[in-house]
């Protein structure tokens, strides 16, 4: 066994046995980070707070929730947002946070892709970041099951009816996913085990390794430079700052971080106090009702992307387009074909690329809302083959940026 000095302090004592000055330096003070970044890398550290916040309501939450068919609406609605001391202030921060976590995560998500941060030695970062976009996309739909409305019920049948396989007809599947015919009692506390349990644990670890992921390559800048972090690193240390293109995470950017923190609490408690409707659909005010069908039936507003995809084609096909949607952006860092790590406004045709993503992204999400029918069907369908095509578009764009 090592030997023990005596220590002069409980911080000496803990240093000696878990070196925690080294761990302070290799995680903190000692991390570095390119200086010619913008607020928008400040979106990771927003979203671990954001996360942070859906846990720590949500355990509130789950005090007095209850798992069961016959009570979960009313002890939401009515026990957790009537007779809980501050149970409305919990369930409102729940709620916009888990619609909001959405918004930073696709700004988070198209940050990275507007400077090229999937490309080349950056893909662990990009594939672990989509591991929990999927990950958060479960959580957000095995939640929205639990108050046991209306519309939390009728997404939950048409969501599980896609196991089906359209002509397949797998309904064996669908059953054994429900485990019952249709949406009941079974069907509630799997989702609600993996809501509360399972899928929090699966996003907690995605996270440890998103930010594993990052520590070999580190994260890019606006410019898309290749910093030698160990020439900047020493340059920093050695006092010479203002050559170093490097600063360090504590406590210089996190206290920029933290100023957008600031500014983003305050926007995200505007939302909790006087907005909460926003992150609510008034048809889940009402209780689960498998005989009377809601007219309209349409999932939160990050979902209707995916689903307008869904909706326009005959039934197997858009299985298999929506199929395509789910996955195609796993596999961004190997579609582009051109190495150059640059701003998508130095990059010609990439530029035209990412706004046409963006215009189409929220074309979709706006169609998804309104009833497929007429000329919103028409549009979708138009939109929809846009967003299949943007995967080969992508490969011919970069292919030609190769060459220039
Ligand atoms: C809860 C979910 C997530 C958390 C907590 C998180 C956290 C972070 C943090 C702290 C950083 C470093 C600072 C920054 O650039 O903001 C980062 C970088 C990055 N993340 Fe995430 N992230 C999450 C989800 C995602 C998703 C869904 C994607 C995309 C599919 C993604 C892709 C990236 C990329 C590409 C970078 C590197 C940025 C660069 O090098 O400039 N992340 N993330």
């Amino acid at each position: 066994m090592a030997k023990f000095e005596k220590a002069k302090s409980v911080h000496e004592w803990l240093d000696q046995r878990l070196a925690i000055n080294t761990l302070q330096r290799v995680l903190s003070t000692e991390y570095w980070i390119p200086k010619d970044i913008n607020f928008l890398w400040a979106m990771g550290l927003v979203l671990a707070v954001t996360f942070g916040l859906l846990l720590i309501s949500g355990i509130f939450l789950l005090m007095y929730y209850k798992p069961d068919v016959a009570t979960a609406f009313d002890s939401v609605n009515y026990t957790i947002m009537t007779e809980v001391g501050y149970g409305w202030l919990w369930r409102h921060i729940h709620g916009v946070a888990a619609s909001v976590v959405f918004l930073i995560i696709y700004i988070h998500m198209f940050t990275g892709i507007y400077y090229g941060s999937y490309k080349k030695g950056r893909e662990m970062i990009w594939i672990s970041g989509m591991l929990l976009f999927v990950t958060f996309s479960a959580e957000a739909f095995s939640g929205y099951m639990l108050p046991w409305g209306q519309m939390s019920y009728w997404a939950g049948m048409v969501i599980t009816n896609l196991f089906s396989g359209g002509s397949l007809e797998a309904y064996g599947l669908v059953e054994w996913i429900r485990g019952d015919y249709v949406p009941g009692d079974a069907f509630l506390t799997r989702f609600f085990m993996l809501h509360v349990f399972l899928l929090p644990l699966v996003i907690i670890g995605l996270i440890v390794f998103h930010f594993g992921t990052l520590r070999i390559p580190h994260v890019n800048n606006q410019e898309g430079e290749e910093i030698d972090f160990d020439e900047a690193a020493k340059l920093y240390k050695e006092g010479k700052k203002k050559e170093s293109k490097v600063i360090p995470f504590n406590p210089v950017f996190l206290s920029k971080d933290v100023f957008v923190l600031g500014i983003y609490f305050v926007l995200f408690f505007y939302l909790v106090f006087f907005h909460f409707e926003f992150a609510m659909d008034p048809v889940n005010f009402d209780t689960a009702d498998g005989l009377k069908t809601p007219p309209h039936i349409y999932p939160e507003w990050y979902f209707l992307w995916s689903y307008e995809i869904l909706r326009p084609f005959s039934k197997d096909i858009g299985l298999i387009a929506f199929g395509i949607a789910q996955v195609a952006l796993f596999f961004l860092p190997f579609i582009d074909r051109s190495p150059n790590v640059a701003p998508a406004h130095k990059r010609g045709l990439f530029k035209i690329w990412f706004w046409v993503f963006i215009v189409d992204m929220i074309i979709l999400t706006i169609l998804g809302k309104l009833p497929p029918q007429g000329i919103f069907n028409d549009l979708g369908l138009v939109a929809a083959i846009v967003f299949l095509l943007l995967g080969p578009a992508l490969v011919v764009v970069t292919l030609k940026e190769k060459k220039l």
